[in-house]
């Protein structure tokens, strides 16, 4: 069983956090269909710091979204610590993306009604843990933000509304960060100081898994799933050998 009660680390069970087996999405689009991914088959160990890499349309976010239970698979199997999610039940999936998976996106996705803290409450909130608010304002003091809590989104700048982002998704807990193009519309200097911060996560033993299309960014992880029309063409240790982050030039 994933707890995920404490915020100073996670406790999870299983070493094979996530297990994809022969799994296949398709779309039906007019009389054709397109094969999204491809007989996928991969299993990623809990505090892993993996990159699914690939260029547009390799079924990269198709593969986050299957993991993370947004979407499920036309055909295979998915088990996250040892539970099938493609047989739960409604109510069981929607515990399992409420306290098992946080989604950190390209374009950030904050509330620009809100402000910074009252983001980060909003993800204890809807992770359950409404008793535990205060969460929000050290998550946010972690990410270097404590001094930026009252400010709206557009009073940010993108780096700081992607640590926003990352400490709404920190403070809900949950075991499992899955992070989709996080560095896209950042420059270089901030992109580094996101997957830094990404990269720390994995070390309270939550397992982060960043997508990109980006071959230098994939550099940096344990591990680099490299998809192409679908498929998984590589699956290792980054080419040439993992790299400490700050060597990173893109
Ligand atoms: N809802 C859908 N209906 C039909 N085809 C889809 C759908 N979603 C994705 N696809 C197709 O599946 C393939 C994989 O899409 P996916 O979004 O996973 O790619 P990606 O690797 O994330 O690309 P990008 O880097 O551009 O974000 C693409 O060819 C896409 O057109
Ligand atoms: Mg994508």
């Amino acid at each position: 069983m994933l707890t995920s009660d404490s915020r100073d680390s996670v406790q999870v069970a299983s070493a094979n956090l996530i297990e994809l087996d022969t799994v296949s999405r398709r779309y039906e689009v007019g009389a054709g269909v397109v094969t999204a991914l491809d007989d996928v088959t991969l299993t990623i160990d809990a505090g892993e710091f993996g990159v699914v890499l690939g260029p547009s349309g390799s079924g990269k976010t198709t593969l986050l979204n299957l993991i993370g239970a947004l979407d499920s698979p036309t055909s295979g199997t998915i088990l996250i610590d040892g539970k099938r999610i493609s047989e739960s039940s409604r109510s069981e999936l929607f515990r399992f993306r409420r306290e098992t998976v946080s989604f950190i996106f390209q374009t950030f996705n904050l509330f620009p009604g809100l402000t910074a803290l009252e983001n980060v409450q909003f993800g204890v909130d809807v992770s359950g843990r409404r008793h535990e608010h205060d969460r929000a304002r050290a998550t946010l003091a972690e990410v270097g933000l404590g001094d930026r809590l009252h400010h709206f989104p557009q009073q940010l700048s993108g780096g700081e509304q992607q640590r926003v982002a990352i400490a709404r998704a920190l403070a809900t807990g949950n075991p499992v960060m899955l992070a989709d193009e996080p560095t896209g519309e950042l420059d270089f200097r901030t992109g580094i100081q996101i997957l830094e911060l990404l990269h720390r996560q994995t070390h309270r033993g939550i397992t982060v898994l960043i997508v990109t299309h980006n071959r230098e960014i994939a550099r940096v992880a344990d591990r680099v799933i490299e998809l192409s029309s679908g498929r998984v063409v590589a699956d290792g240790p980054p080419d040439g050998g993992q790299v400490p982050i700050e060597e990173l030039r893109w």
